[in-house]
């Protein structure tokens, strides 16, 4: 035959190509993504392939590297200028298909010394990314066809690219003669097209083999910032900051009255995020030792009052019904618009937001977990200060958000504290003598280990997170100490001098102060299990008015995201009726959905085809209109619930 079988890994796709047709041509024709940033010029080294070798029955294939053109000379060369290619790697735009393949696309081609560093790795995101490097060769200037440096770049580009009429952004024009010259009329464009056509966004004498990209997902609470490889998908670095907005204000609320009472108010909110985003750019650059300059791309995500700060937009309007956003569209605009230090050119790119309540956050997480992508009733639920809750499956898709508070972030809790070393996270309570054993954050030991004692010395048992909350007064209702209500049983003082009064009701001593170590004593009060009550009780009617609006009386599958959701144990959140009944074993923390939707984003504009449609879809339930939030509020506000079973709980 004069043809062959190629299969790609891991994706699995497949064809039949020509012999003799490159490995990239072949990829490029069945979709698979290959990176290139020389366009097949054999110097960039990006398109490495390897060959699986052995027989492959089940898709008929025997697969060898003999099947390969043998090593071109511009491998050679490449090898000679750049350094060896692992073992049984080659250049795909170089090695040409001679017979039946299996090919491994690996995720890791590493050109950068320094970059080859291990880290957790999370979910690998199949790429397709919005801006892309293209190095070409342009024409030299001739006096006999007065084209203009930049027009010979774009044609230049458009050739070699294939790119339909490529535009430039108009800030670099007047440094295209510089880097022409200064690359020997060789550059790397950084391309971007986002479906408004081609333009380049950046520009780099020679052959420039770095770009990288920006997920960040601003939480009231927490920034989180990942950098990723636009030509690997790796994340080269991560970094976290608080908040600085929440020196004007602890929740979204009361930040948005400091907008309204405070003529400089949105401007100082806005700066404090920029500036805080700032610092942790400058963060994630350095540790993977790359310039500012090399970020071409940046995507974004929060809950709408985040986004619209961050964006510069007066969030007064989300204060109250009708709760209008400014602007609910994803947004494309250029990183000096927002003076973020990355490259000036680079494009940010911000995910739709889908209700007043229910912000890009919400967005990024459902593309993160795809509720719509199964049959299942998917609960998938974001827990902050304000809950943001999508529920549904394939056929339909609701949305709501809920005034949950900071009770879940330790705030608002007597003893409460956010997730640090040292914070209690676990808790049990022998149901007899209703002695507790804890855990903090840290250190695996319970504290009825007999080396405990070090834990403390280290850590310190500075107070309870909101997991340790949610898991004491778990407990605290197995062993009786609470009743249904919420109420901390005086009786038992009789029994146990861990039940203690406070003021006209009764406290729980979690944690007996320790002078020699210098520990605190920690006690959960009646108001504290008040407001763990109010809490869960805000989130549990949200997500029931969702159950209502599908029809549906109960899920099946639950997934928690946020640091909390990942944190709490499933077991006490259903416990206490913080989300409905479930097979336990379905419900699940997910770590930081948003933050993984950003990347999937940032890494691939299809997926920011389907958020953008599915957002149109999801069907949008305004907690605070809906008649019924009181009657499911005030049921659940009772352990589990009044009226809800629990059937699994059982
Ligand atoms: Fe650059 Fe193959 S595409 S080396």
């Amino acid at each position: 035959p004069n043809d062959a079988l190629v299969l790609f890994m891991p994706s699995g796709r497949r064809g039949r190509f020509p012999l003799g047709t490159p490995v990239l041509d072949a990829a490029r024709s069945l979709g698979v993504y290959i990176e290139s940033v020389c366009g097949g010029r054999g110097i960039c080294g990006r398109c490495q392939i390897q060959v699986a070798e052995g027989q492959f029955p089940k898709h008929g294939i025997t697969s060898s590297a003999g099947h390969l053109s043998d090593f071109s000379e511009t491998e050679a060369r490449y090898v000679a200028k750049r350094g060896a290619l692992e073992p049984e790697r080659r250049l795909s735009c170089q090695a040409l298909i001679l017979g039946d393949l299996v090919v491994d696309v690996p995720q890791d081609v590493q050109i950068n010394r320094q970059l080859v560093r291990k880290r957790a790795e999370t979910r690998a995101i199949e790429r397709d990314p919005a801006t892309r490097l293209c190095y070409v060769e342009v024409d030299e200037p001739d006096m006999e066809k007065p084209l203009g440096d930049t027009d010979r770049l774009l044609a230049a580009l458009a050739r070699d690219w294939r790119l339909e009429r490529p535009q430039i952004d108009f800030d670099l024009i007047p440094r295209v003669q510089e880097v022409l010259r200064a690359g020997d009329w060789n550059v790397t464009a950084a391309v971007h097209d986002d479906g408004a056509g081609p333009e380049v966004v950046a520009l780099w004498p020679g052959l420039h083999n770095m770009a990288c990209g920006l997920a960040v997902d601003i939480g009231s609470t927490t920034i989180a910032c990942h950098l990723s490889s636009m030509l690997s998908g790796r994340i080269l670095a991560s970094a976290g900051a608080p908040n600085p907005q929440i020196r004007f204000g602890e929740d979204l609320m009361s930040r948005v009255s400091y907008v309204m009472m405070n003529p400089d108010g949105r401007e100082a909110l806005t700066r404090a995020v920029r500036e805080a985003i700032g610092v942790l750019v400058d963060k994630v650059a350095r540790e993977a030792g790359i310039a500012a300059d090399d970020i071409v791309e940046a995507v974004f995500v929060g809950n709408p009052i985040m986004h619209h700060l961050f964006l510069g937009i007066d969030p007064t309007e989300l204060g109250g019904a009708p709760f209008a956003l400014a602007v609910s569209a994803a947004l494309h605009f250029r990183a000096r618009e927002i003076g973020l230090a990355v490259n000036p050119g680079a494009r940010v790119y911000t995910l739709p937001c889908i209700a007043g309540h229910v912000g890009a956050d919400a967005a990024a997480a459902t593309l993160a977990e795809g509720p719509q992508k199964g049959d299942e009733i998917t609960l998938l639920v974001d827990v902050g200060t304000n809950a943001e809750i999508v529920l549904g499956s394939r056929e339909r898709l609701v949305a709501a958000s809920s005034p949950t508070g900071p009770a879940f972030e330790g705030a608002e809790i007597s003893c409460g504290q956010r997730a640090a070393p040292g914070a209690i996270e676990r808790v049990r309570i022998d149901p007899a003598t209703l002695e507790p054993k804890v855990k903090v954050i840290g250190d695996d030991l319970w504290s009825d280990d007999p080396d405990f004692g070090r834990v403390v010395q280290d850590l310190g048992v500075t107070g309870v997170c909101g997991s340790g909350i949610i898991e004491a007064i778990g407990e605290m209702f197995l062993a009786g100490i609470v009743d249904e209500d919420g109420v901390i049983d005086g009786a038992l003082a009789a029994r146990s001098d861990r039940i203690v009064p406070h003021g006209r009701t009764f406290a729980y001593v979690l944690w007996r102060a320790d002078p020699a170590r210098g520990t605190p004593e920690l006690r959960i009060l009646q108001t504290d299990v008040r407001a763990v009550q109010l809490a869960k009780a805000a989130l549990y009617a949200g997500v029931r008015l969702l159950m209502d609006r599908l029809g549906i009386d109960s899920v099946d599958r639950i997934k928690l995201a946020g640091a909390f959701g990942n944190y709490i144990d499933p077991k006490y959140a259903m416990l206490i009726g913080l989300v409905p009944d479930c097979a336990i074993e379905k419900v699940a923390g997910v770590g930081n959905a948003a933050g993984t939707g950003a990347r999937m984003a940032l890494l691939n504009r299809g997926h920011r085809r389907e958020i953008e449609a599915l957002v149109r879809r999801i069907e949008k339930v305004e907690t605070a209109l809906e008649p019924r939030f009181q009657e499911h509020f005030v049921a659940a506000m009772a352990f589990p619930n009044k009226v809800h079973a629990f059937p699994n709980l059982a």
